[in-house]
């Protein structure tokens, strides 16, 4: 049996990466899936892809009245939803104008927090709202290992990732004892669009491989896992902050004790 056959998922960023990987498991899985992105050519396609149990909405999570037309027409289309798994990002963003705190705009700051941390309250205040009237849901939110660990020059997105990561914890406390989950995932490096030119040279893949035990990760190592928490084998499961990254987290540095007693 499909582990999410019967369930109705959102998939915000579901247009590209993380996101889109997570709506192709998620099929996959049985699952009817609403892909929700700002980008409409590439989210159209991916529903064309999966055919006719998904659908395509249109939205800014970053705005309220699209996040709430989200929930009404996934509600008035499917009758419910079961799942949210809340990727959408502006990587270019990131990578281009984040800063190290001193050298950081208010308004590139404001833009991140505006998307990370407000689009991620709003998805969980409209979709929570849903879940709870059914009393029954589980919310996936993506953050990042820089949530978990110092990463020097993007203090917005580590910021605002931190408040993700805050928020999930909070948030299952609240819902979780109405019957609605919430995990978050945390992955290390993932070869998704807009990070596959950092790999471009072979150095820096070297460098990029040492960092994650078991090679970068694909958008798939963490589809394979919001899949997990999104089923019911995980109903016991909240309140989560979950790395996967490749072992990025579990180390601090490549020294050998073996080899260091053996000089
Ligand atoms: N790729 C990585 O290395 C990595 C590592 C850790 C965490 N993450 C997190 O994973 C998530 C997905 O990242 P990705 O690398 O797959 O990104 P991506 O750029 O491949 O996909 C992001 C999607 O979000 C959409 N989007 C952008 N702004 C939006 C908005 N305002 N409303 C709705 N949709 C919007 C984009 O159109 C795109 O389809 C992000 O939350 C990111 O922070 C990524």
């Amino acid at each position: 049996m499909p582990e999410l056959a019967g369930k109705v998922a959102i998939v915000t960023g579901a247009a590209s990466g993380i996101g889109r990987a997570g709506a192709r498991v998620f099929a996959r899985e049985g699952a009817t899936v609403v892909i929700a992105d700002i980008d409409a050519n590439a989210g159209e396609r991916e529903c064309r892809e999966l055919g006719p149990s998904s659908a395509f909405e249109l939205t800014d999570v970053r705005d309220t009245a699209q996040v709430q037309r989200m929930v009404t027409s996934t509600v008035a289309r499917f009758g419910r939803i079961d799942v949210l798994f809340h990727n959408a990002m502006n990587v270019p963003l990131i990578n281009r104008e984040d800063r190290r705190a001193t050298d950081l705009p208010e308004s590139t700051w404001r833009a991140i927090i505006d998307l990370v941390l407000t689009g991620t309250f709003l998805c969980c205040k409209y979709v929570g709202r849903q879940m709870l009237a059914q009393g029954s849901g589980s919310i996936v939110l993506t953050a990042t290992t820089d949530a978990l660990i110092g990463q020097a020059g993007i203090d917005g997105y580590t910021a605002a990732k931190g408040g993700v990561v805050a928020m999930t914890r909070s948030l299952a406390a609240g819902l979780s004892p109405e019957g609605v989950r919430v995990n978050a995932v945390c992955p290390g490096f993932v070869e998704t669009p807009h990070q596959a030119p950092f790999l471009g040279d072979p150095q820096e893949r070297r460098k990029f491989e040492e960092l994650h035990l078991m090679g970068v990760m694909q958008p798939e190592d963490i589809a394979e896992f919001a899949t997990f928490l999104a089923s019911d084998r995980a109903k016991r499961v909240t309140g989560g902050i979950f790395p996967v990254d490749s072992g990025y987290t579990a180390f601090k540095g490549l020294l050998s004790l073996k080899d260091s007693i053996a000089r």
